[in-house]
């Protein structure tokens, strides 16, 4: 209540006030852990209002739910397991306990596996059936088991140096072929990653790649060319994978939080053991930071904490992010899963409903393409919608005038949300182009710029693995100590779930079971598709 009444009185006055009122803010309002610096003095808060969020933050325990998840206990509590992450990057020497069982063993012992096999590929050591070395890896998996891969290996092709990978995920059969369109099966593998290894879309894209494989190099081809990243041995071994071939993770390890482990395969292929290793490290390093850092200096907490005042006292309808970086163009499609796949629920740990807003839609783009399309409604629209602006500073390029570009926008479109452009302004401004009378009142509205709209803004020295592991495990942490704050399981997803059953029903009467109960709407569109 105390918030939302500082939020009220503060909705009065403007962001850029604040910074007239304390000359010290852009440096009190900022702090930094594992090589990434957070500044957030352009959100719509001042000390009162951080005061009022840690006192949340200790009405809700969360000093205690971080000890617990980095103690292993089953804080996803309707699945009856741990979220156990962090142990995936632990440095081999760490205790990490689930109930007393130390996992750290099995965790380097799988990583070691995972490294020494993509080395083998890399080094041209692994060969296909036909004796020849791979030139192109295929990973089929969707969710937890594609986002975070691809969009690893894609912020790190200025790293790259293995064999080219492809992703393959949607159960739109257009996807597979379009990749499958120019590859040779005696240089292909594929990585079938799949946690239940159940998964409709990766089931089918699996078998259809094994098909493709058989046809032309025979069903003995198949433990040369297919390896699974799964927690099932039993489903791998039912599809038809060798057990040798297959990578194992664990149920502690929730899908949109398991690119740390083998499901990382391909990212290995792809960059090497060593990187791999950096970006471990990286993430390492930021979870030593949420573990141990005061709460009033700790970034993922200090974000947490201000996505809910964003969220729950200032009314933002959605929260944009926008890395100003191409090749983190996949970054804003892996955080959607692991935020609102995490906290869309409407329900808390009681099983009570709740009566607040808990994870708003969270998109956006890279800059400056979005700057270029919705922008405009950041800047001009009724609603407001706090923005992270994600900006390594060294780019791997040599275009450092562009660069320079680059940073000149990301940081302009921050001040130019903060700041606005009032009607003195405009009019001066209109003034000095000859306009007057008439047509100067009519011109001025739409040129006019509320401003007073929050972001926060990220820097990174650079995209390399160590910076972007910290950048991920970062909003791993921001997601959990918002679902903290809001009393939610941020671990299990039971809202896909009918979906998944539902398309199986429409499978049913598709293949003529008239009894398949469905309702009128579908059952018309589903005559209608000739199906
Ligand atoms: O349907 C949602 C989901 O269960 C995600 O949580 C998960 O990342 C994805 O499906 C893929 O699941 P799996 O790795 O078991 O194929």
């Amino acid at each position: 209540m105390a918030l939302r009444e500082h939020a009220a009185q503060l909705a009065e006055g403007n962001i850029s006030d604040l910074f007239v009122a304390d000359a010290q803010r852009p440096q009190r309002f900022s702090a930094e852990a594992a090589g990434i610096y957070l500044d957030y003095s352009k959100q719509r808060a001042d000390d009162q209002a951080l005061k009022l969020l840690l006192a949340l933050a200790q009405q809700q325990d969360l000093a205690d739910w971080i000890g617990r998840m980095f103690a292993g206990e089953a804080i996803n509590q309707t699945e009856n397991r741990a979220a156990f992450h962090v142990a995936l990057r632990a440095p081999r020497d760490a205790v990490m306990r689930i109930g007393g069982r130390d996992v750290g063993a099995a965790v380097h012992g799988v990583l070691d596996r995972v490294c020494a096999f993509a080395e083998q590929v890399r080094s041209g050591s692994w060969l296909g059936a036909g004796g020849k070395a791979i030139t192109d890896v295929v990973n089929i998996g969707i969710g937890g088991s594609d986002l975070g891969p691809r969009m690893v290996c894609r912020a790190l092709a200025g790293h790259a140096d293995g064999p080219r990978v492809h992703f393959v995920a949607n159960v739109d059969g257009a996807q597979l072929t379009a990749v499958l369109h120019g590859l040779e099966p005696a240089t292909t593998l594929f990585i079938v990653t799949s946690k239940m290894f159940t998964t409709l879309e990766t089931m089918a894209n699996a078998g259809a790649a094994r098909r493709w494989l058989v046809a032309a190099l025979g069903e003995g081809a198949v433990s040369r060319h297919f390896v699974a990243v799964s927690t099932s041995s039993k489903e791998v071994a039912r599809f038809g994978i060798d057990a040798a071939n297959m990578f194992e993770f664990w149920d502690w390890v929730g899908g949109r939080y398991s690119l740390w482990s083998a499901v990382g395969l391909s990212i290995a292929v792809t960059i090497g053991d060593a990187r791999f290793r950096q970006m471990l490290a990286g993430a390492h390093a930021m979870d030593e930071h949420f573990r141990s850092a005061p709460l009033e200096k700790n970034l993922p907490v200090l974000m947490g904490l201000l996505a809910v005042w964003n969220c729950n006292c200032l009314g933002a309808r959605s929260q944009v992010v926008a890395p100003y970086a191409q090749d983190l163009e996949f970054f804003v499609p892996w955080l959607q899963q692991l935020e609102m796949e995490s906290n869309g629920k409407s329900v808390d740990r009681q099983g009570q409903a709740v009566d607040y807003a808990t994870t708003p839609a969270l998109w956006g783009d890279v800059g400056t393409n979005g700057q270029h399309a919705f922008f405009q409604m950041l800047h001009q629209g009724p609603a407001i919608h706090p923005v992270d602006f994600i900006l390594p500073l060294r780019a791997a390029h040599a275009l450092d005038e562009q660069q320079r570009m680059l940073i000149a926008n990301c940081l302009a479109q921050s001040a130019a949300l903060m700041l606005g452009k009032t009607p003195p302004q405009v009019r001066a401004e209109l003034q000095g182009k000859g306009l007057q009378g008439a047509a100067l009142e009519a011109a001025l509205p739409p040129r006019v710029f509320s401003g007073n709209r929050p972001s926060n803004t990220l820097l990174l020295p650079q995209l390399d693995p160590h910076h972007l592991g910290a950048l991920l495990a970062l909003y791993e942490h921001r997601t959990f100590v918002q679902s903290v704050i809001w009393n939610i399981n941020a671990f299990d997803q039971w809202g896909v779930e009918l979906g998944k059953q539902l398309a199986q029903s429409v499978l049913v009467a598709m293949a003529g079971d008239d009894g398949v109960s469905l309702d009128p709407s579908t059952r018309t569109l589903l005559a209608r598709s000739g199906q």
